[in-house]
């Protein structure tokens, strides 16, 4: 494999909002790295809230579908996510979980295991979102089975980490960024199925 397919995404689709600056960040950082990008929003796939009785009358949405064979057609993932209270926020939670469900690809073993994530988050506050990132981590890795990239980029006081064009600039999340776009491009070249 020579250029391995990565998914960009943001865990918001908020005007202005920070995680899809983060998102942008890393599209270029992964296709400086050697990936081939693909960056997608997530409003491009609204979802309705997962409901047990929606899913047993309709089945798995389209766009849950949609989303499911994006995944499979990647080596690797790579989303920015923001914190709300200490966790994952609602959006990035539902399409995780409605991307989860077993009839939304026929592909085996499914959306999740045989690729490799990466993750990272943005926030104004100190903490950078790094809360959130845990829980996160948590899903993807201990729930999922996916093989993830050992560092997280946060980013703390994300109002002054990025310029005026969306560069970001903050110089630990900027080096810590390429190390993991690095990191996370070799690591689907060598394990992402
Ligand atoms: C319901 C809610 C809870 C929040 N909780 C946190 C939090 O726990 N930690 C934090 O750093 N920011 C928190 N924030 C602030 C978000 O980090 C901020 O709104 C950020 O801009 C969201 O990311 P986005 O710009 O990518 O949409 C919260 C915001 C909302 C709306």
């Amino acid at each position: 494999m020579t250029k391995p397919a990565i998914l960009v995404f943001a865990g918001s689709i908020r005007t202005g909002s920070i995680n899809e600056k983060l998102a942008v960040n890393a599209a270029a950082a992964i296709a400086d790295a050697g990936g081939d990008v693909s960056h997608i929003s997530l409003s491009d796939y609204p979802l309705p809230i997962y409901n047990g009785d929606l899913e047993d009358a309709e089945g798995v949405p389209e766009n849950g579908k949609k989303l499911a064979e994006r995944f499979v057609a990647s080596q690797g993932i790579f989303i920015a996510a923001p914190e709300y209270n200490g966790g994952i926020t609602p959006l990035l939670k539902n399409t995780i979980d409605w991307v989860s469900r077993p009839k939304s690809t026929e592909h085996r073993p499914g959306p999740y295991k045989g690729r490799v994530f990466a993750i990272g988050g943005a926030s104004n506050g100190g903490f950078g979102g790094y809360r959130g990132l845990l829980q996160l981590r948590h899903t993807l890795e201990n729930a999922l089975g996916t093989l993830m990239v050992p560092e997280m980029i946060s980013v703390p006081g994300a109002n002054q980490a990025f310029d005026e064009a969306g560069k970001l600039t903050a110089e630990r999340p900027a080096g810590l960024l390429k190390t993991v776009a690095e990191r996370l491009v070799a690591m689907a070249k060598t394990f992402g199925s």
